[in-house]
């Protein structure tokens, strides 16, 4: 049995959709959803899913080993982050060495770094008028969107589209891309 540990920030739509995925596998078993936003939607969802979820604060995660000391105990084989907007301490890094994998919804290396996420990507590739965007699945080091890419794929952009359509588009190749990522990832470990 292979344990996933989820972190997210935001809505969690992916977090959700990963539980699905995983729901009916056996090998497989999402063992807890953290947020580091108490009020975050994701958290909502985690209830709803019946999946253990706790939320933790700045001092939590960088100043102490609250987290790392949390996932260890669970014997948690990959941290996936799914829309979760802090950057990793040296410390989860150390404790889970090529066991963290992140999506970031653009291709890496555009658009990517401190403050590139969610819509602020989508709003720069539109204003840039790309006609191309995608995702990224990579493994995570201590940059921002920096760690060896796992899997890329693309999505054309039409010239009306807005920053919201692209999002949904985005969106879309997450949920199909995303889960699969992981299952095929965790079969190497
Ligand atoms: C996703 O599109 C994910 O790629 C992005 O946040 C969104 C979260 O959506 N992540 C980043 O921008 C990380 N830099 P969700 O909460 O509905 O899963």
């Amino acid at each position: 049995m292979k344990k996933i540990a989820i972190l997210a920030s935001g809505s969690g739509s992916n977090a959700e959709n990963i539980v699905n995925y995983f729901e009916s596998n056996s090998d497989v078993e999402i063992s807890i959803i953290l947020s580091n936003k108490k009020d975050a939607f994701v958290l909502e969802r985690a209830k709803k899913l019946n999946i253990p979820s706790q939320s933790f604060t700045r001092k939590d995660f960088y100043e102490t080993d609250t987290i790392v000391d949390l996932l260890v105990e669970m014997q948690i084989d990959l941290v996936v982050l799914a829309g979760f907007l802090w950057l990793a301490p040296h410390s989860l890094i150390q404790a889970f060495p090529n066991r963290i994998v992140n999506i970031h919804p653009a291709l890496l290396p555009n658009y990517g770094g401190k403050g590139m996420y969610g819509m602020n990507v989508h709003n720069a590739v539109i204003n840039n008028k790309e006609k191309e965007s995608g995702i990224t699945i990579h493994l995570v080091n201590e940059k921002y969107d920096d760690g060896k890419t796992i899997l890329q794929t693309k999505c054309q952009i039409n010239k009306n589209d807005t920053a919201e359509d692209l999002a949904n588009e985005i969106h879309k190749l997450e949920y199909e891309y995303f889960p699969r990522a992981i299952a095929s990832y965790l079969n190497q470990l």
